[in-house]
């Protein structure tokens, strides 16, 4: 029997299946030419915890309590949507030293392997683009990404390594400057692509990726999923690194789901946000 969750918000409650519940949102239909929809996902314990960081090298990682199948399949099927995955250079070095798993593709789960056929009914391409967020230039191309002859643009900064942008583009690679300093600027990324011709974009990077975009005020959707676990931890992560951010995080709450049967025992909600 498939998983089933409960609805809590909007009414009336009602049970629900888990698979192709966000594949209902149709998000590759939300964006228009030259104004893409852009969406993200985080996953974090009640304590607002995205990561924490290791005591001795000080290096943040995902803990595995944090982690469902339920939350797993929602991303994929979030991810199945956008034409346009960002991502980014620590993403990269750590699939490369085997430190995180390879989501780059559709279908390269178990878990998602529906997702392929229901990507082709859809009348999307086979996979994403990747827009590789990047101001060190330092981080090797995995071979699946050539293999599924995914478009792929590197965005840095005006700043950036010469040498570095020179040797990408030798092999062919665009490199695109979309920042003053060493740094992306969300302000100037997502236009870009848009003009680049994307339309449903999935912000797969990490925290500060998020901090650019939602301070641009170009984040159309946050999906949370918030684990029923208080995590402590001395050293962590959340989602916005940056400053105080005021009335462009304050978000209007669309939809809540209750998976009694989360990680460890507790609970998970899996709630959608659209910004005001
Ligand atoms: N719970 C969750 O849902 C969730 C989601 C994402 C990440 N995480 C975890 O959170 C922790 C921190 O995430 P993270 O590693 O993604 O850290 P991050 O600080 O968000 O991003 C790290 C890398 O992204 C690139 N980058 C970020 N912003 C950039 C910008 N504006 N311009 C150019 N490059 C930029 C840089 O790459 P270069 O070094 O190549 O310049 C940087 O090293 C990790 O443990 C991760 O697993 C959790």
């Amino acid at each position: 029997m498939q998983k089933q969750i409960f609805r809590l918000y909007p009414p009336p409650h009602s049970e629900v299946s888990l698979k192709g519940l966000y594949l209902e949102h149709r998000l590759h239909c939300l964006g228009e030419a030259g104004r893409p929809f852009v969406y993200a996902n985080f996953l974090a314990s009640l304590d607002g915890r995205i990561a924490l960081e290791d005591v001795h090298t000080g290096r943040p990682y995902l803990p595995k309590s944090l982690t469902t199948p339920a939350d797993f399949r929602l991303f994929l099927e979030l991810e199945a949507q956008a034409d346009c995955l960002i991502t980014h250079g620590g993403y990269l070095r750590a699939l490369a030293e085997g430190v995180l798993g390879n989501i780059l593709q559709i279908g390269a789960h178990p878990a998602g392997a529906d997702l392929v056929a229901w990507r082709r009914e859809q009348g999307l391409p086979p996979q994403p683009a990747l827009a590789i967020a990047s101001a060190s230039l330092d981080f090797i191309i995995p071979d699946s990404v050539r293999e599924h002859r995914q478009p792929v643009y590197i965005f840095t900064g005006e700043g950036a390594d010469p040498v570095r942008v020179e040797a990408w583009r030798k092999e062919g690679y665009p490199v695109i400057f979309a920042g003053k300093g060493q740094m992306v600027e969300g302000r100037k990324l997502i236009p870009i692509l848009g003009e680049l011709g994307y339309r449903s974009i999935y912000l797969i990077a990490g925290p500060s990726m998020l901090d650019t975009v939602v301070r641009a005020g170009l984040l159309d959707r946050l999906y949370q999923t918030t684990t029923h676990q208080l995590m402590g931890g001395e050293a962590f992560r959340t989602m916005v690194p940056g400053p105080e951010l005021g009335p462009a995080g304050h978000l209007c709450l669309r939809s809540l789901y209750f998976d009694p049967a989360g990680p460890g025992g507790a609970g998970q909600w899996f709630s959608r946000f659209d910004i005001q």
